[in-house]
């Protein structure tokens, strides 16, 4: 899979049931269908990987009746679309913790994840009972742990080395979108997301659409990415002509 990868922070739907004197969990129902179009749409805009922020372990501190919600809509979610997913090739994983999620969830989850493996056109990745500060404490236990079992020396826990542990050769995000227009991370992909470029939209989840996608990608491809280098260097017409004349000579001998 050699397409985008686009990571979406899904915020905004208890504001836009607010909005709506709705109840936040109406909100919450709103935005599977967002998830439904992204995810439909993603494959046409070049995306090949695609990881929607769906539940952050600090979203336990909501209230048990809205969280005991967006589990059911997890569990409703994996039932509903996993053959849709499965025919248009898309292979869906969870990553996070999963020691909590409720157990019928966690079944259709897990179901959904074998029926869709041989997914190869989109990879589909949800964050899940998920923080970042705890997937890089986690990585380097398990590092410790091969430490301790004599398997690594530990001059060579290098940044690749904590970096393959932590993301198990999957690429790093290109564009992480937050949606709902808050600016900031809220424990998403901190160490994945070094180079993403970062795009805020100010449009409520349940109300994004393809068409917001599009748009996203479009700034994306505008955007001049240097991880820490020069910018590239476009020759002038003059240099052009120069550099031609210098391989032709070279040719002629
Ligand atoms: C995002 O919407 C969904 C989850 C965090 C699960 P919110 O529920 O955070 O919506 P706002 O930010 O309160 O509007
Ligand atoms: C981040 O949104 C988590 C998800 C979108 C799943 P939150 O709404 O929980 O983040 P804060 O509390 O505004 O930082
Ligand atoms: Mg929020």
């Amino acid at each position: 899979m050699s397409g985008l990868h686009v990571a979406i922070i899904m915020d905004g739907n208890g504001r836009w049931a607010r909005r709506r004197r709705l109840p936040r969990w109406r909100g919450h129902l709103a935005g599977v269908d967002s998830v439904r179009d992204v995810v439909r749409a993603a494959p046409d805009l070049g995306v090949s990987t695609l990881t929607l922020y769906a539940f952050s372990s600090d979203n336990w501190k909501r209230p048990p009746t809205e969280v005991g919600r967006l589990f059911w809509l997890l569990r409703e979610y994996c039932r509903r679309e996993q053959r849709e997913l499965r025919e248009n090739g898309c292979r869906l994983k969870a990553f996070g913790r999963r020691d909590r999620i409720p157990k019928s969830a966690l079944a259709a989850l897990e179901e959904a994840e074998a029926f869709t493996r041989e997914g190869q056109t989109l990879l589909l990745r949800l964050a899940i009972d998920y923080g970042s500060r705890w997937a890089i404490a986690q990585a380097a236990r398990e590092l410790a742990q091969q430490v301790k079992a004599g398997k690594l020396d530990p001059d060579r826990i290098s940044v690749d080395a904590l970096h393959t542990q932590l993301t198990q050769h999957l690429p790093e995000p290109d564009l992480l979108i937050r949606t709902a227009g808050e600016q900031r991370l809220s424990d998403f992909l901190l160490w994945e997301a070094a180079y993403a470029e970062l795009y805020f939209s100010p449009t409520f989840w349940p109300d994004f659409r393809r068409s917001h996608l599009e748009a996203a990608i479009a700034e994306f491809r505008r955007r001049e990415r240097r991880f820490g280098g020069l910018a590239p260097v476009v020759p002038t017409a003059a240099a052009r002509e120069l550099l031609s004349a210098t391989a032709e000579a070279l040719r002629a001998g």
